[in-house]
């Protein structure tokens, strides 16, 4: 089976106001393949490089070092129109839905947007049937939707209309920005298994970013876990979320009623008590070690590797170094397909 997105090693730095630079999204390593069960959450508290992640994977930010592949193809050496397929074909759908509209538009408007920008209908007609099915794919009525101002619609409705756009577009892939932190708790359900059904459907990848640990087991096949810009731990969702092994993950883990899932929704920002921080101490080493109640002397002063404990499942944790390692070439699949 072919890989989709290939991460090699991906590292991305901002110059910092008033000096020096920030690493958002440090040496990064992974693969996703396309098809069903290809439900990704990368999970991690805000400011731990989950948007800038999913800039890197749409081609919208270049990394400072690493490669990005889409289907084989590194993005640094694609053509105009190949950039242009791999905009289509990633679509994002991002927190706030409401900066996606044009107050003074209906909302009809950026269905038609989408379609004329991406050349996908022939005739008027062939549009307005690609529209009907989008709608219907979502759940929207077009009698509620068509023909309205984007004030005119509940949150619900205008994120759901931001899925049926991206529909539109077959994309191979859905970039799932914090699509429901913005709407409140019962539409959130719909809405995720609306990303669910498809995955399940169409087999439709979705990478799905989110601070909060409930949602991402409910309906994620496999999960990243970030922190300061490393991804600390990866695999599937129940080896990562039922038997963690970084100190990180099992601090967040630790901190959910796991049996409870459906009842609680565990913010990642508010999991990991702040007194935790050990020492102010810079680390050259691990990100994590000022806050890791298992810190060896080591971690302080040496980056770990990316580990391999289980089938499926990666760790960059020194505890793990007697494991087989993810070498600096090979991208072994971590992540469970079913
Ligand atoms: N365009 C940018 N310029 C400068 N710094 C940035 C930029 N984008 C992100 N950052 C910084 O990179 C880090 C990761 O940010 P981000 O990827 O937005 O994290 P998250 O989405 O997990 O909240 C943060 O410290 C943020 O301030
Ligand atoms: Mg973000």
């Amino acid at each position: 089976m072919t890989h989709i997105l290939e991460l090699n090693h991906v590292t991305k730095t901002f110059k910092r106001r008033g000096g020096g630079q920030v690493i958002a999204v440090d040496n990064v390593t992974f693969t996703l393949r396309q098809g069903q069960s290809t439900m990704v959450a990368v999970a991690g508290e805000s400011g731990s490089g989950k948007s800038t992640l999913a800039l890197l994977l749409m081609g919208q930010h270049e990394p400072t070092s690493g490669t990005v592949r889409y289907l084989g193809k590194d993005l640094a050496a694609m053509t105009k129109e190949e950039k242009a397929q791999l905009r289509r074909e990633i679509q994002p759908i991002f927190q706030d839905p409401y900066g996606a509209y044009n107050p003074f538009y209906r909302v009809d408007h950026v269905l038609q947007m989408a379609i004329s920008h991406y050349n996908l209908a022939q005739s008027e007609p062939e549009a307005d049937d690609l529209i009907k099915e989008s709608l219907d794919l979502v759940g929207l009525r077009l009698d509620e939707t068509l023909g309205r101002y984007p004030f005119e619609l509940s949150g619900g409705q205008r994120q759901r209309l931001m899925v049926a756009r991206a529909l539109i577009c077959k994309p191979k892939i859905i970039m799932a920005d914090e699509p429901v932190s913005m709407v409140d708790a019962s539409l959130r359900a719909t809405i995720l298994s609306s990303l669910q059904s498809l995955n399940r459907r169409f087999g439709i990848s979705v990478v799905y970013i989110t601070h909060d640990l409930t949602t991402a087991y409910q309906i994620c096949d496999n999960i990243l876990i970030m922190y300061s810009g490393s991804v600390v731990e990866a695999g599937s969702v129940e080896q990562v979320i039922r038997h963690p092994k970084h100190p990180y993950t099992q601090l967040l883990i630790s901190s959910i009623p796991l049996p409870d899932t459906t009842q609680r929704w565990v913010n990642l920002e508010d999991s990991v008590d702040p007194t935790l921080i050990l020492s102010e101490r810079e680390t050259t080493g691990c990100r994590f070690a000022p806050r890791c109640p298992r810190a060896l002397e080591k971690c302080w002063s040496t980056m770990p590797g990316i580990y391999l404990p289980d089938d499926h499942r990666s760790v960059s944790c020194f505890f793990y170094d007697d494991q087989p390692t993810l070498g600096s070439t090979d991208l072994a699949d971590v992540f469970e397909y079913r």
